[in-house]
């Protein structure tokens, strides 16, 4: 590609540290104070490193180490290194939801971006929340940037079977429920479910947002699928460290790179890995920061084309070790380039297609594991439904529930909290069966707040006691991306809104039908206008916030659908540089 090449006295940087004025003195006298000279910096770019490492982000546990490697990659190709801590989001620690967090975070990397001296960033992440955010950010600035994924944790096992995180926690969680594991196991349990520092080694969100990064444009190609630990991690830091500073030169910003094309591409290649149901709320929220719209429906068109083709939990068995060593994402999206927009522009300077050319799955066992578009794990990975339940859609993953209730009418039971889910799930006199159809309110967006992924309702002790593992399940929640279940997810509006989820009673029929994607409540029109008026009476008590940062979430949340950010950070207007006072 063909750039013009930017001059030192073009980069932003030197507005702060070049000039000959007071508070230039006062930059360069400060660095002086941390022991640079200002050869080190002057005429360089400047690399802010927004690193998401903290003690409690376990997932992060080796991106302090790892900071250091961009930091050297960065010096050996000219430029100047600043790390910048921003909040860690751990995925598992955050309460009540890192959701609550992702805009959160998406306004500090943002700011820390636009007010300091920086010419470039390297964003380093991975932990779900934490990659849709920081790209959010740096959208939003659009100066050059590369993501650096965590990288999964290591293949374990327990007791001789392959475990997945978040797959097998759930699993084992239903079976000590249900009485059929003693306690040393689920003691020994715990201490093997996450051997290595990384993210969760399953199909989860975090795998499915770092494979979005990747093929976006926004990560060296192959980096999503490197293991947290092995050897190639640092190198691919360091090397991260090398090419932004050549990107600063080049110009090379991140709405080049994040297209309406770009954004098709990745829908796509979150089908083809049996991605997480999250990334139809990341996308069109990252989308909304560059200007474009990804309507769900989207979803539903490439459904028809792109079916499952990564065996990885929790719709198949193999684990993210399995899936680099089969080739990786780029093995992947070689298996479906015919399908992807091979033109879109990268981080590297080449595009998608040339940085796949060459991919290719390896040997017999890699064939299972990413498989050929003629022999897929699923056919479908992400599902659509919509109905006078959810008029404005809601989603779930075929792949990952039971074949037996794609199709399925039964009586609610309803739930108007989590708080009320939890009190009264496990009661013996629960009215519930395997038929009934459990209903959660109120863990929308706005409802919660923060939309938590709670949206796999614990099918209740007496039923997991009869051998029962699955049931239909509905809310305006998430779920987590290595879970699993019949769970009709992100429904919209939510009730919190007075969305018809908000009028479901107990007993009410609901009829799920995945292949005519639909979700109906089977109440008439009179009964549901009835209902309304008397929700709007009654002003249903969910948590309002009136200060904090949680009132403002509240204020300018928007609904899953389009991405649950806020409203007055969607779209590409750049804000004037700061002014040096
Ligand atoms: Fe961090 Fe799953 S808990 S990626």
């Amino acid at each position: 590609m063909s750039v013009a090449r930017k001059r030192i006295e073009d980069l932003r940087s030197q507005r702060w540290l070049a000039p000959d004025t007071m508070r230039g003195f006062s930059h360069r006298a400060r660095l002086a104070q941390t022991g640079w000279n200002r050869d080190d910096y002057l005429g360089r770019p400047v690399i802010g490193i927004l690193n998401t490492w903290s003690d409690i982000s376990t997932c992060h546990s080796h991106l302090r180490e790892r900071a250091q490697k961009v930091r050297e990659g960065v010096i050996r190709a000219g430029g100047w290194p600043i790390e910048l801590p921003a909040m860690s989001l751990g995925e598992v620690w955050v309460k009540p939801t890192t959701m609550l967090y992702r805009n959160f975070l998406a306004m500090e990397a943002e700011e820390l971006i636009r007010c300091h001296p920086v010419d470039g960033v390297v964003l380093m992440g991975g932990c779900d929340k934490t990659t849709p955010a920081l790209l959010m950010g740096a959208f939003s600035v659009n100066l050059p940037c590369i993501f650096i994924p965590a990288g999964a944790s290591s293949n374990t096992s327990f007791r001789g079977e392959k475990v997945g995180t978040g797959t097998h926690t759930m699993k084992y969680w239903n079976e000590k429920r249900a009485g059929n594991m003693a306690d040393d196991a689920w003691l020994e349990l715990e201490g093997c479910m996450t051997r290595t520092p990384g993210t969760c080694n399953t199909a989860g969100t975090a795998t499915t947002m770092t494979a979005v990064a990747e093929v976006l444009g926004f990560s060296l190609p192959g980096a999503h699928s490197i293991p947290a630990i092995d050897g190639a991690h640092p190198r691919m830091c360091s090397e991260v460290g090398e090419r932004i500073v050549e990107m600063v030169w080049e110009d090379l910003t991140p709405r080049t790179i994040a297209t309406e094309a770009s954004f098709h591409n990745a829908i796509k290649t979150v089908l083809a890995i049996g991605g997480s149901t999250n990334a139809c709320v990341h996308l069109p929220a990252m989308a909304g920061r560059c200007g474009v719209e990804l309507p769900l429906d989207l979803w539903e068109r490439y459904n028809k084309e792109i079916p499952v083709l990564a065996n990885l939990m929790p719709a198949g068995d193999a684990l993210m070790e399995d899936f680099y060593f089969a080739g990786g994402l780029k093995a992947l999206l070689k298996r479906i380039e015919a399908h992807l927009d091979l033109n879109c522009m990268t981080i590297t300077g080449k595009t998608l297609g040339e940085n796949i050319a060459g991919a290719k799955v390896h040997g017999e066992q890699g064939d299972n594991v990413i498989r050929a578009l003629s022999n897929p794990v699923s056919r479908e990975g992400i599902a659509v439904v919509k109905g006078n339940l959810a008029p404005r859609g809601a989603v779930m993953k075929p792949s990952a529930a039971s074949p037996h209730l794609m199709k399925h009418t039964g009586p609610a039971v309803v739930f108007e909290t989590f708080a009320d889910m939890t009190a009264r799930i496990d009661s013996a006199d629960l009215n519930v069966t395997k038929d009934s159809v459990l209903v959660l309110k109120n863990i929308g967006p706005v409802g919660a707040p923060g939309m938590p992924e709670a949206g796999n309702l614990p099918i209740p002790k007496k039923l997991l006691a009869e051998g029962v593992r699955d049931m239909v399940r509905i809310s305006d929640g998430r779920m987590s991306g290595t879970h699993y279940g019949t769970c009709v997810l992100h429904v919209c509006p939510e009730a919190a809104v007075g969305g018809p989820l908000a009028l479901v009673r107990d007993g009410d029929m609901i009829s799920l039908d995945v292949a005519a994607r639909k979700i109906e409540l089977l109440v008439d029109d009179a009964e549901m206008a009835k209902r309304h008026a008397a929700w709007q009476d009654a002003k249903p008590a969910t948590m309002r916030y009136n200060r904090s940062y949680a009132a403002l979430y509240q204020q300018h949340v928007t609904q899953a659908d389009v991405g649950a950010d806020f409203d007055f950070l969607q779209g590409t207007e750049l804000l004037p540089e700061p002014t040096i006072f």
